[in-house]
Parts: C-alpha cells; structure tokens; sequence
C-alpha cells in the first residue's frame, strides 16, 4: 500500500521495462530509427505506448483521432491494437517526419487504417466536425503544439461519442507546471489547461505521471 506515487529512478524504469515491455519488433526499429533524429525526444515511451495500446484495446476503439504523429511510434502503437477495420485519423504538417511513419505503416501492414491528414491540425479538426463526425470517435491521442491544447481538447470532446476517451500528453511537462518561475507560453497554456480539466464536468478525469504526464479525460454521457 502507498498513498504516494513513486519518483521513478532510471533504474527502476529499467526494472519495469525488463518486466513489462513488450515492444514489436517494428515498434523497436521504428524508435531506433528515431533515435538519429534531433527531435527524438518528442517521441512518447515504450510504456507509454504499450498503455495506450491496452485503453485502445480496452474501449474497443474502431475510430480515433490522432494530433501530433512525428515519425508514426503513437500512430503504430494504436493501429497495431485496433481491429482490421479501424481507422485512424492522424494529423501532422510534417511531410518529413510523417515520410517516416508511412514506411513503418506499410511495412507492418496497417497503412490503411491510417488516414494521414497533412495541414494544421485545428482546421483538420474543423473541418471533420463540419463533415459531420460529432459524437463518433472512440479514442484521441493530443501530442502536438501545447498552444493549441485546448483547441484540440474542445474539438476532440466534440468529436468523441460519450464513454469516448481523450489522452493528452506532456501534462506534466518535465515539471514545468508546478514551477510559478517558469513563465514561457507553452507552460501556461498547459498549466491552464490542467486548471480547465480540473474543474470540468463534461469528462472524468485522471492525470497519470507516466511519460511526461498523461491526462485521461472520459466524455460523460
Ligand atoms: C510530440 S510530436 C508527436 C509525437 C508522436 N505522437 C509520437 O508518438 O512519436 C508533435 C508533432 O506535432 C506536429 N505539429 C506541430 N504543430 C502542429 C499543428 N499545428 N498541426 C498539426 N501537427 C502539428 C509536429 O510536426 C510533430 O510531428
């Protein structure tokens, strides 16, 4: 029993991961390949992804939205748990790094579940609710410009049925929320955001450190 939650230390992250991690090999290659990137730390981690994995698998999700692809790890991890009809909307304005996550999505046979939309994602998001896609969507991944969290929450709750889930990632930015001194524009628009969910009604909420924090909002009925 605990009523704290552990800091956790690179070796007990080690312990966990050669305990629990069961990464494909796909996913393995595809972050290896990331590894050479300069940006590669916005890439979410192998227990992150393997947690997402299992809520997909837990809310049997068919349909999901997904803001902030990179070079495709999230967007696999998802694709790879949902069944062969599942679709994935997948937004970025990468061509680059996206070039990358449509190698891995052809090579592990899921590239067509995946309907990459290139463009800012707020317009993306935009324009499929104009489409008419309220209220249809089991799951949301939000991992793209903090500025533009909220937007992508509103659209997203919007968009997603009840009993759907939305996952917003870096949360608890490298601890930068919790620091009053840190006062750059992406810091606020996250602390902000946290304060908004703390108090809204419309989601069950939880926050889990994992990663650099994961916010898990459920729209209610
Ligand atoms: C943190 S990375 C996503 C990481 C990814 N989820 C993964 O698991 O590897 C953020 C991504 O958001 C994209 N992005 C930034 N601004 C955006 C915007 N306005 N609209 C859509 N995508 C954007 C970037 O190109 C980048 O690929």
């Amino acid at each position: 029993m605990s009523s704290k939650t552990l800091v956790m230390s690179e070796e007990l992250r080690a312990y966990l991961l050669s305990v629990s991690a069961r990464e494909p090999d796909i996913l393995r290659r595809l972050r290896e390949e990331t590894a050479n990137l300069p940006q590669s730390g916005m890439q979410i981690s192998v227990e992150q992804g393997q947690f997402m994995s299992l809520l997909v698998s837990l809310l049997g999700a068919k349909t999901t939205l997904e803001v902030g692809v990179f070079t495709g790890y999230s967007s696999l991890v998802t694709a790879l748990a949902m069944p062969p009809d599942g679709r994935i909307i997948a937004c970025d304005v990468s061509e680059e790094w996206t070039g990358i996550a449509r190698r891995y999505w052809q090579e592990a046979g899921v590239a067509d579940k995946i309907d990459l939309r290139l463009g800012p994602a707020a317009e993306t998001l935009q324009a499929l609710a104009a489409e008419g896609y309220q209220n249809s969507f089991d799951f949301a991944f939000i991992d793209a410009d903090k500025g533009n969290y909220d937007r992508y929450y509103e659209s997203a709750l919007t968009l997603l049925r009840p009993g759907g889930l939305i996952a917003i990632d870096n949360t608890l930015w490298s601890g930068r929320v919790a620091d009053p001194t840190v006062q750059d524009a992406d810091t606020l628009a996250l602390r902000a955001l946290n304060e908004k969910l703390h108090g809204d009604e419309r989601v069950t909420l939880s926050l889990l450190p994992i990663g650099d924090g994961l916010t898990l909002a459920m729209k209610r009925a």
